[in-house]
C-alpha cells in the first residue's frame, strides 16, 4: 500500500493547534451555541429553565454537564422543523434518516452549516489519503440520507474529481472503478464486500485495480474488516464516523497514517461521554455513550445529544484533537442473551477469522419458549461448499468460547446471506412476533 500521509503544510492549522488553544476556541463557541439553541428553540428555552440552568452559567468546558440532554425523541417529538433555530426560509437543506419505527428524523443546515459540513468532509478526506485532483467514487446513497451528498460536497471542495455514482447495481460499480479508475471510492463497508464480491465473480483481480482508499461508514466495522478489505483490495481502509442529527458524515475520521481511531473535529463538535444508566460524564479512556454538542451549527443546534453509541475518548495522536475509539456498537444494537451482552460487531470478528467463511453473516433472534435463542446465519465461501457443517460447528465452538453463548449456527450455500446494498441489516429480531 502507498504511503498517503498528507503534507503537514495542507491541514488546517486547527487540527495541529494546541490543547489550550482548542479549547479556548470551543469555549467561545460553546457560550454562543447555548445561547443560539436557548434564544431560538422553545424546547431548549423550556429545558434549560426546566434545569434551573442558563447559558450564562457556562464558565468552564466541564460546565456543560449541568446542561440538560437532547434524544432522538425529541427530534420525533418536534416533527418535522420543530427544533430548528432559525426561520424555515434561511434553511438550504433538509435531510432525514429513517428510523426504524414510525416518522423520520428531519434535520436542516444554513449556508454556513452545509459550507462548514464541505469543510469537515474535505478535511476527514484528506486525512484519509485523498488528494485534491483525485478521481472519488462515492457510493453512499443520494437521497435524504445524508451519506451521498455530505460525501460529494465534501469531495467537490477537497478539490477532486466526484463521480456521484450512488449504491445498488453492483456490476456497474466494478465498471465504473475498471473505467474511471478512482483512487478513492466512499462506501459502506459491507456493501463494499458485495463488490467485492462482484469482482471475483467477473474473474477480476481487485488488487489490480486503481483503488488506493476506502472511506468506509455509517455503520460500526471491525478492524478483522479492515484486513480483510485491505489485503483483498491492496488499499488503504479508513473510518468515517457521523450522524444526521449531528452533520452526517465528517463528525470524526481516522488518519491514514496512524488508524487508530478517529479523530474527533473538535472544532465544530464538543464531544462526551457519559455512563448511559446515570448520565454522569466519565473520564478521557472509558467506556461510555457517546454525546455531542454543537459549537458552530446554526439550523439545528444539538445541546449534549445522545447518540447512542459506544466509545471511548483518547488523546490525539495524528492531530491535536482527541479520537474516539472504533465504535463497538449501539446500546440499541446491544443483545441480551440469557444475560450475556453480545454485539454483532463481536460475531462479525469470528466469522471473519474463519477463512474458509464468506465475510457475510446476520443475526437472527427468536424464542424458544421462555428463553431466547440466537441464530447465526453464515456460508462458506465457494471452494469451500462441501464443508459447511464443520465450518457451522467451528463458528458454534468459537462463539461459545470468546463470547461466551450457545448460538445456533446455520451455515448456508454460497450467496444465501443477505447482501448489503447501503447499511448492512446485522440483526434481525423476531422476539416480540412470538
Ligand atoms: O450514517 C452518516 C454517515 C454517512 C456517516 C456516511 C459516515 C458515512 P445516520 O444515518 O444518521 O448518519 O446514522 C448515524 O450510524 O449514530 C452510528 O450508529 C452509525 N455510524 C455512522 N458512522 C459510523 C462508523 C450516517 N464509522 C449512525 N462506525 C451513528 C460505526 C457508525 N457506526
Amino acid at each position: 500500500m502507498r504511503d498517503l500521509t498528507p503534507d503537514r503544510t495542507t491541514l488546517d492549522p486547527i487540527e495541529i493547534a494546541s490543547r489550550d488553544e482548542i479549547q479556548a476556541l470551543q469555549l467561545e463557541r460553546m457560550k454562543w451555541s447555548l445561547n443560539h439553541a436557548y434564544s431560538n428553540v422553545d424546547m431548549y428555552r423550556r429545558r434549560f429553565d426546566e434545569a434551573g440552568v442558563h447559558p450564562d452559567d457556562l464558565k468552564s468546558l466541564s460546565d456543560l454537564s449541568k446542561f440538560p440532554f437532547t434524544y432522538k425523541t425529541d427530534l420525533r417529538d418536534h416533527y418535522p422543523f420543530g427544533l430548528f433555530a432559525v426561520p424555515q426560509d434561511q434553511i438550504l437543506r433538509v435531510h432525514a434518516s429513517s428510523g426504524t419505527t414510525g416518522k423520520p428524523t428531519v434535520v436542516g443546515y444554513t449556508k454556513n452549516d452545509i459550507d462548514m459540513w464541505a469543510n469537515m468532509v474535505a478535511r476527514s478526506m484528506r486525512a484519509s489519503g485523498t488528494k485534491p485532483g483525485d478521481l472519488v467514487n462515492i457510493v453512499y446513497g443520494y437521497g435524504l440520507f445524508t451519506g451521498g451528498l455530505g460525501a460529494h460536497y465534501g469531495a467537490e471542495r477537497l478539490g477532486c474529481t466526484v463521480v456521484p455514482v450512488s449504491g445498488g447495481m453492483t456490476e456497474r460499480q466494478v465498471t465504473l472503478i475498471q473505467d474511471f479508475k478512482p483512487s478513492t471510492i466512499m462506501v459502506t463497508p459491507s456493501y463494499m464486500l458485495n463488490i467485492l464480491e462482484q469482482f471475483n465473480s467477473m474473474g477480476i483481480d481487485p488488487r489490480d485495480t486503481s483503488l488506493n482508499v476506502g472511506i468506509f461508514g455509517a455503520e460500526p466495522w471491525t478492524n478483522a474488516m479492515r484486513q480483510e478489505v485491505e489485503s483483498a483490495f491492496d488499499m488503504h481502509a479508513v473510518d468515517i464516523y457521523g450522524l444526521s442529527e449531528i452533520l452526517g458524515p465528517g463528525v470524526a475520521n481516522e488518519c491514514v497514517e496512524s488508524k487508530d481511531g478517529l479523530h474527533i473535529w473538535e472544532d465544530h463538535f464538543y464531544p462526551e461521554v457519559i455512563n448511559p444508566e446515570t448520565g454522569e460524564v466519565v473520564a478521557d479512556g472509558e467506556m461510555g455513550e457517546l454525546v455531542f454538542t454543537t459549537l458552530t451549527k446554526e439550523g439545528l443546534p444539538m445541546i449534549r445529544y445522545r447518540t447512542r453509541d459506544l466509545t471511548r475518548l483518547l488523546p490525539g495522536t495524528a492531530r491535536s484533537m482527541r479520537r474516539m475509539e472504533k465504535i463497538t456498537g449501539r446500546s440499541d444494537d446491544m443483545i441480551i442473551l440469557r444475560g450475556v451482552n453480545v454485539f454483532p460487531s463481536q460475531v462479525e470478528e469470528l466469522v471473519l477469522d474463519i477463512k474458509e467463511l464468506a465475510p457475510y453473516f446476520q443475526i437472527e433472534l427468536s424464542k424458544e419458549g421462555a428463553m431466547d435463542k440466537m441464530t447465526v446465519f453464515a456460508e462458506p465461501t465457494p471452494e469451500q461448499a462441501s464443508a459447511a457443517s464443520e465450518l457451522g460447528n467451528l463458528l458454534r465452538k468459537r462463539i461459545k468460547d470468546t463470547i461466551g453463548v450457545s448460538a445456533t449456527i446455520s451455515v448456508g450455500a454460497p450467496g444465501s446471506v443477505e447482501r448489503s446494498q447501503g447499511k448492512a441489516r446485522r440483526v434481525i429480531d423476531l422476539r416480540s412476533k412470538g
